[in-house]
């Protein structure tokens, strides 16, 4: 039977009367999969229950600061001592060195963090940053990558704007617009062009080392390492948008696995553990350049937020026992078995814990423009399927699924049966 959700669509009825598609955030309107989104008013571990009383799986955890499940106990007792003690302080205080601890151990190539609050905010940052450090004013990015809503890395920026079947956002003046340069994914020769043309004014190269937000584009090491060796000829900013990939496979960087140093990298998601923390983390050289050391602005009402803070510590210290990370690894190579066995051939795209269905016989591709919307359009037609069958997945084809460590192998075999059945 068809499970009742008459309590969304009221809420989302009135929601669209009230807020821009009924939202905070154009993905949650379910565009592409179409009916109401389920209003959600409790999660725990790997569940949310609806306003109608529905339980769903989930693997869409909050877009991915949920790696530790929802409402992990430690992470709810540091939040609930913190508040206790006030909600802002709009000053120092000793989370924030305790936070920076953490960060810089995770990054040693890096010596100093500043917090801010979304990683759309800390990617707006590292790029002023990295203009105001070596005077240029252009920017690489690659198709697919989204960076956040920063005005000029609204250029091919991947799912949320493929979704809208957007190449580009109104509201950008065309002069800001032209300050970003785009090339492919996994083209070298497409990256020496861009070096060749632009070099000497490039401020900074900016990527999802492991791109994450159009699909999962697992890309060559080689290419990543070719990448930093034209930053360091040009003496171009190498920034890694580490915002979905930072904690999520190791306690450090996705750049560190792969033995390729950025100068700048930018956090977010993971590092609030579902409050609103970001980062940028650099080399001393760099970040010294920001206020109030340095001559490059950047300021925040709401940045280091004591009770935020806490979450992303308590998170931090949980991610750090031993066996974490190795436990995550298991379950995705689970998925990605099991997968194989039941899947009839169709692409599933697996690294940690994160995994992106493909649902064609064949290899998922690497590069955007691989992409192939017929493709994406079975997730979409399957997903009503999927919820009304009590799985919570990422309400766009282009998005990855996350798991958590409160997944267990059996929450991962009825993902399976759902998903394949259909
Ligand atoms: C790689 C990457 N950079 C930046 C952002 C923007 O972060 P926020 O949504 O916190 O502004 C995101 C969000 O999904 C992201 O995945």
């Amino acid at each position: 039977m068809k499970p009742s959700s008459s309590t969304s669509e009221a809420l989302f009825e009135r929601a669209r009367g009230r807020m821009p598609g009924g939202v905070s955030s154009p993905v949650r309107a379910f565009g592409k999969v179409g009916g109401a989104p389920r209003y959600i008013s409790r999660a725990e571990g790997p569940f949310m229950w609806d306003e109608d009383g529905n339980q769903l799986l989930d693997f869409c955890l909050a877009w991915g600061p949920n790696i530790l499940g929802h409402a992990h106990p430690g992470v709810v007792e540091a939040v609930t001592r913190t508040v206790r003690d006030g909600l802002a302080f709009g000053t120092t205080h000793r989370h924030e060195v305790a936070l920076a601890d953490l960060v810089l151990e995770a990054f040693p190539e890096a010596q100093l963090t500043r917090f801010v609050v979304s990683g759309t905010e800390a990617v707006a940052t590292a790029l002023r940053l990295a203009r105001g450090s070596t005077g240029r004013a252009l920017t690489l990015k690659f198709t697919g990558c989204y960076h956040g809503h920063v005005d000029s890395m609204l250029v091919k920026a991947g799912s949320g704007l493929v979704t809208q079947g957007l190449s580009d956002s109104k509201g950008v003046p065309e002069g800001l617009a032209a300050t970003t340069v785009v090339v492919p994914l996994d083209d070298e020769a497409a990256l020496a062009a861009a070096f060749e043309k632009y070099g000497p004014q490039l401020a900074a190269a900016i990527v999802e080392p492991l791109p994450a937000n159009n699909g999962l584009l697992v890309q060559r090491k080689a290419w990543l390492e070719a990448l930093r060796a034209h930053c360091t000829r040009n003496g171009t900013v190498l920034i890694f948008d580490e915002v979905i990939n930072g904690f999520r496979f190791h306690f450090g960087g996705y750049g560190r696995l792969m033995g390729v140093k950025p100068d700048l990298t930018t956090l977010g998601k993971i590092l609030g553990g579902g409050l609103p923390v970001a980062a940028v983390v650099g080399t001393r050289e760099l970040l010294s350049q920001l206020a109030p050391l340095g001559g490059v602005y950047q300021a925040g009402t709401m940045a280091g937020n004591p009770v935020a803070l806490a979450a992303g510590i308590a998170t931090l210290t949980e991610l750090k026992k031993p066996g974490t990370y190795e436990a995550l690894e298991a379950l995705g190579a689970h998925l990605e078995s099991r997968w194989a066995q039941r899947g009839r051939g169709l692409g599933l795209r697996r690294f940690g814990s994160l995994f992106w269905p493909y649902l064609d016989a064949v290899t998922p591709p690497t590069t955007a423009e691989a992409i192939r919307a017929d493709v994406v359009a079975r997730y979409h037609d399957a997903y009503r399927g999927w919820l009304d069958r009590g799985v919570y997945l990422p309400p766009s084809g282009y998005e990855v699924g996350f798991l958590s460590t409160a997944h267990t192998t059996a929450h991962v075999d009825r993902l399976l049966d759902v998903m394949l059945e259909a």
